[in-house]
C-alpha cells in the first residue's frame, strides 16, 4: 500500500526554497513514528534538502537521472518502479514524503493519506497539488496541541481512497 505523509499550511503550502516553512517538532515527531521501518520514497528534489538519508527507514530517491547516492539510499527512475516495489511487498506501507512533484504523480495510485494542517500562513514556494477529498474518507482526526515548541495550531488527518 501507498501512503502519502506531508504537512500543509492553511493554504497548501509544503516547502520554501527546498526546506519545510517551520518547525514544528511535534509534527516531525509523528512522522518519524509513523514512517520507521518502512520504505520512504522521495523525489531528487526533496532528498537534496537533507542533511544524510532518514534512519531506520529504506530510502527511495526518484529521479530520472543515473544519481550518486549514499550506499544505503536507493534509486527509483520512474513510477513503474515505485509500482512495482508496492506489487512486491503488498502486505508493507511505503511512505511517499514529497515533495510536491512527486505527490502529484503518485496521488492517483495512493491508498492512503496522512495530513498535518497547520493552521497559519506561511511564505514559501511550493504548493501541495489539488486533492479531491470526495474521493477521500477521513478516517482519524486528532488536534495537535500548541506548547512553547509548538507554536501553531495544527492537526492530523488521515484519509483512506473510497
Ligand atoms: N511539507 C511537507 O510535508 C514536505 C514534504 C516533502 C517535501 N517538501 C518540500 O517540497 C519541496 C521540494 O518539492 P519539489 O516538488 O520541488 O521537488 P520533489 O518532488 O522533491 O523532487 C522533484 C524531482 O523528483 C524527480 N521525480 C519526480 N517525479 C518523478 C517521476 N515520475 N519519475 C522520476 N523522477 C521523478 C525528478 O528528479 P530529476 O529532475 O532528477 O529527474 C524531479 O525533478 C522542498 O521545499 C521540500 O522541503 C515538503
Amino acid at each position: 500500500m501507498i501512503a502519502l505523509i506531508w504537512a500543509e499550511d492553511v493554504n497548501g503550502l509544503i516547502g520554501n526554497q527546498g526546506q519545510l516553512p517551520w518547525h514544528l517538532p511535534a509534527d516531525m515527531h509523528r512522522f518519524k513514528t509513523l514512517t520507521t521501518g518502512h520504505d520512504v520514497v522521495m523525489g531528487r528534489k526533496t532528498f537534496a534538502g537533507f542533511k544524510r538519508p532518514l534512519p531506520r527507514r529504506t530510502n527511495w530517491v526518484l529521479s530520472r537521472q543515473d544519481l550518486s547516492l549514499p550506499e544505503e539510499v536507493k534509486q527509483l527512475h520512474d513510477l513503474k518502479a515505485l509500482q512495482a516495489l508496492n506489487a512486491q511487498h503488498p502486505d508493507d506501507l511505503i511512505f511517499v514524503i514529497g515533495g510536491a512533484v512527486v505527490f502529484e504523480a503518485v496521488l492517483p495510485f495512493a491508498d492512503l493519506l496522512y495530513r498535518t494542517r497547520i493552521a497559519h500562513t506561511f511564505t514559501g514556494d511550493t504548493w501541495m497539488p489539488n486533492i479531491d477529498y470526495d474521493q477521500w474518507q477521513l478516517v482519524a482526526h486528532q488536534d495537535g496541541v500548541v506548547d512553547e515548541k509548538n507554536s501553531y495550531p495544527f492537526a492530523f488527518d488521515d484519509f483512506k481512497r473510497r
